[in-house]
């Protein structure tokens, strides 16, 4: 068990259907501390830049295209074990295999539209953090 911090992002669905507050209630409650939030739309280039890792996935210009089409929520997550914390709150990354409860089973809509992102290691959490957030911006 470690204080860790970790990226998570509020995607367009869920920002188009006014559920920011929801989500954030759903972190706060499992002990996650918002230390570092901003609203923006990511450019297509950006969003691609983002999901690099995806480059050779057939969803990837999908998942790209939708990551830029509206505004999303990056924030910072703070808390004990917050990598695996975080995936839990979340859920299964396909709504429907998602448990009852989790942000996505309640607010996702489908694979690609699902809610929310999360890092997946404490690894990649450093990588991601980096992309949208300078250290002036993480306030603990
Ligand atoms: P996310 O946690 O943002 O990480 C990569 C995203 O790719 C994932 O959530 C899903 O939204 C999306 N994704 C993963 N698998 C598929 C798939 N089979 N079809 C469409 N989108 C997918």
């Amino acid at each position: 068990m470690s204080i860790q911090k970790t990226l998570s992002l509020i995607k367009p669905d869920a920002v188009a259907k006014n559920v920011t507050g929801s989500v954030n209630a759903r972190l706060e409650q499992a002990g996650l501390r918002i230390v570092a939030q901003k609203r923006f739309q990511l450019t297509k280039t950006q969003a691609e830049a983002f999901y690099k890792v995806h480059s050779d996935k057939a969803f990837y210009d999908s998942l790209c295209e939708f990551m830029s089409s509206g505004p999303i929520i990056a924030q910072v997550l703070c808390g004990e074990d917050a990598v695996a914390k975080n995936r839990e709150v979340m859920g299964a990354t396909n709504p429907a295999n998602a448990e009852i409860g989790t942000i996505r089973r309640d607010f996702g809509e489908s694979i690609e539209h699902n809610a929310v992102h999360g890092s997946d290691s404490i690894e990649n959490a450093a990588i991601e953090i980096a992309f949208f957030f300078s250290g002036l911006e993480i306030m603990e």
